[in-house]
């Protein structure tokens, strides 16, 4: 296992995957790395390439809205990446021999900060932590314990925008979120 720099600066460098070769910065991940919530999503998408940041763009602000209403803070209380840490041309969904190329990091990410809990938003990341037999339309929102730590995954806050039907069942399991934080 890798301590914090020696994981950014093997990133930095990666050419695992095609996603190397066409990235502006590679997003490694933001926050609290003591954290207690771990939040993992896909891919960066085209703001979070040329910033270098997670979550940044449309979909990452409608995120950290919501948790900013529940008095969750990034930098306070959150850890927050993607299961791949370079952009996939047009967003597509990452293939699956780049998400596995990637997945070591993301372990590694997971055994630094060692949270209580890891929150997957969408069924990529949900996918990739959680294991193939899980659907997020059934799945969301139901704690599953791994290893001593309680993961769940939600909607992806991008799919709140295709569907705004999503907005509810969204912000309910990111209650749920808030509860378990204050439990543990
Ligand atoms: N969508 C993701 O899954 N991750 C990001 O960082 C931005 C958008």
């Amino acid at each position: 296992m890798l301590q914090w720099r020696e994981l950014y600066e093997e990133c930095s460098k990666c050419h695992k995957c095609i996603l190397g070769e066409n990235r502006t910065n590679m997003v490694f991940g933001d926050g609290n790395p003591k954290a207690k919530i771990m939040f993992i999503g896909e891919a960066p998408g085209a703001d979070e390439d040329r910033l270098g940041l997670p979550f940044v763009g449309r979909g990452g602000q409608l995120l950290t809205k919501a948790l900013t209403a529940l008095d969750l803070q990034r930098n306070r209380d959150y850890y927050i990446c993607n299961v791949c840490k370079c952009r996939p041309e047009n967003n597509r969904t990452p293939r699956e021999e780049e998400a596995e190329a990637c997945l070591p990091y993301l372990r590694n990410q997971v055994a630094l900060v060692k949270p209580k809990m890891i929150v997957c938003l969408g069924a990529t990341a949900m996918t990739y932590v959680m294991g193939k037999d899980f659907k997020i339309t059934r799945d969301r929102g139901k704690w599953i314990e791994r290893k001593g730590y309680h993961i769940m995954a939600i909607f992806h806050p991008a799919a709140i925008f295709r569907d705004e039907s999503k907005k509810v069942l969204f912000w309910e399991d990111l209650k749920i979120v808030k509860q378990k934080y204050l439990s543990l």
